[in-house]
């Protein structure tokens, strides 16, 4: 795009549209696979996947059509009546967890997601005794903008200019095993977990960590949630990120009793979901929660274009492979720019730990070398490419991250020549 077009863009936006984003310089219209183009045909390769959500990257032709043949059935009916699609979603999503007794909700979002689960947690709590209603969640953690994830973020910046938000939530650090274990007591509802803080800086929780939550879960009666909006769906090289505990795939996997989903899970179109086993899938009741969209029967459809094709293509598999590869090839360009530090995330959720905090500078070179990535935190660059993504994609992202890195340690350096 012309400087004059984005100027023209943001202009428009901001005499229409509440300030509540920060945009990057561009405006893309359409996408292919991994890659997207903006208004002046100029091609980028999409390392980002929207936030870690176009699993199979954009305009899948498949989903496509999953999506348009629904659309011509039937849009839309209330959840006052039955969905088939949202039944074979559930039983679906149920047959990957390997939750025979599972239940599934469906939201709209991530935050609903995680706010369905914040209620069913109460419920259960509720059920056992009063005032039963705590949650811990970790520092660092992202579950969220609506009231009740916001709450459970582990980000005070994030709070402050909505406060009060409530008492009923203890954020603990989140390496610390011994600090998490003293904080649930017997008025814990739940303990909430991300397995890699995506939002936090793609930062892996340690599984001593997790398992603490599990166990300190088990004395008191709480329940333990594992958010996988960002980490599910195949990202980190397992159906579910909690599936890559217990030494990485062994028998011993640390399972929570709720799972929040969202992200990858209709490939780019709005969807939130939570699946609950065991007792924590006795705890709603009719009319406890509802939603108007929530597994309608488009996103249903898509939903199950997208868990088919990851099946029938191996991309569960793919994304552990391809996910070591770059994560390979970042190690390359640690051990060759300085400004490259280090590296830490999983499967294809990966982060470029940075020396300085140059994370923005860094991802707007790489914007104009036409890699799309992100400033997770100030000092990492994120990367989750697609599932679909192979060695063609990953080298290429690395050349044109390499000339990022490269500018942006050139111009600080004439920069510091300058101010000499
Ligand atoms: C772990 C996690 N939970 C919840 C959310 C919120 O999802 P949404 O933006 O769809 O509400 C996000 C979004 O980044 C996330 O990464």
């Amino acid at each position: 795009m012309t400087d004059a077009m984005v100027s023209e863009i943001a202009q428009r936006e901001a005499a229409s549209l509440l300030p509540t984003y920060s945009r990057q310089q561009v405006e893309f219209v359409t996408g292919e696979g991994p890659w997207l183009v903006d208004a002046q045909g100029r091609r980028y390769l999409d390392f980002l996947s929207g936030l870690s959500v176009t699993a199979l990257g954009h305009a899948h032709p498949e989903v496509a059509e999953a999506v348009a043949t629904q659309a011509r059935r039937l849009v839309h009916v209330s959840n006052l009546y039955y969905t088939a699609g949202q039944v074979e979603l559930a039983e679906r999503l149920k047959d990957l967890l390997g939750w025979p007794d599972g239940r599934a909700f469906f939201a709209n979002s991530g935050a609903e997601a995680n706010e369905a689960a914040i209620k069913l947690a109460r419920r259960h709590g509720l059920a056992q005794r009063d005032g039963k209603v705590n949650v811990v969640s970790l520092e660092g953690s992202f579950h969220g903008r609506l009231l009740g994830p916001l709450l459970l973020t582990g980000n005070p910046a994030k709070h402050v200019p909505f406060q009060p938000l409530g008492e009923w939530v203890t954020h603990v650090p989140f390496d610390d095993p011994a600090a998490l274990e003293a904080a649930v007591d017997e008025d814990t509802c739940a303990v909430w977990v991300e397995v890699v803080q995506g939002e936090g800086g793609v930062r892996p929780v340690p599984e001593a960590v997790l398992r603490a939550a599990r166990a300190a879960c088990d004395r008191v009666g709480a329940l333990l949630v594992a958010d996988e909006v960002q980490t599910g769906i195949g990202r980190l090289g397992a159906w579910f990120g909690w599936q890559t505990t217990g030494s990485r795939g062994a028998q011993d996997a640390l399972e929570p009793d709720v799972v929040c989903l969202a992200k990858g899970l209709a490939g780019g179109l709005p969807i939130g979901a939570i699946l609950a086993h065991g007792e924590a899938a006795r705890a709603f009741r009719p009319g406890d929660h509802a939603t108007t969209f929530g597994g309608g029967p488009v996103i249903c459809a898509a939903a199950l274009a997208v868990l088919g094709i990851i099946e029938r293509d191996g991309l569960v598999d793919a994304a552990a492979k391809w996910g070591a590869a770059l994560a390979e090839s970042l190690d390359e360009l640690i051990a060759t720019h300085d400004l490259a530090a280090g590296r830490r995330g999983l499967g294809l959720l990966q982060a470029l730990v940075l020396a300085e905090p140059l994370a923005a500078e860094v991802t707007a070179a790489a914007l104009a070398e036409g890699l799309v990535v992100n400033n997770v935190v100030p000092d990492a660059v994120r990367l989750a490419p697609p599932l679909t993504i192979g060695r063609a994609e990953v080298d290429e992202a690395i050349t044109r991250l390499s000339r990022a890195l490269a500018h942006v340690a050139n111009t600080i350096q004439t920069k510091e020549g300058a101010s000499r």
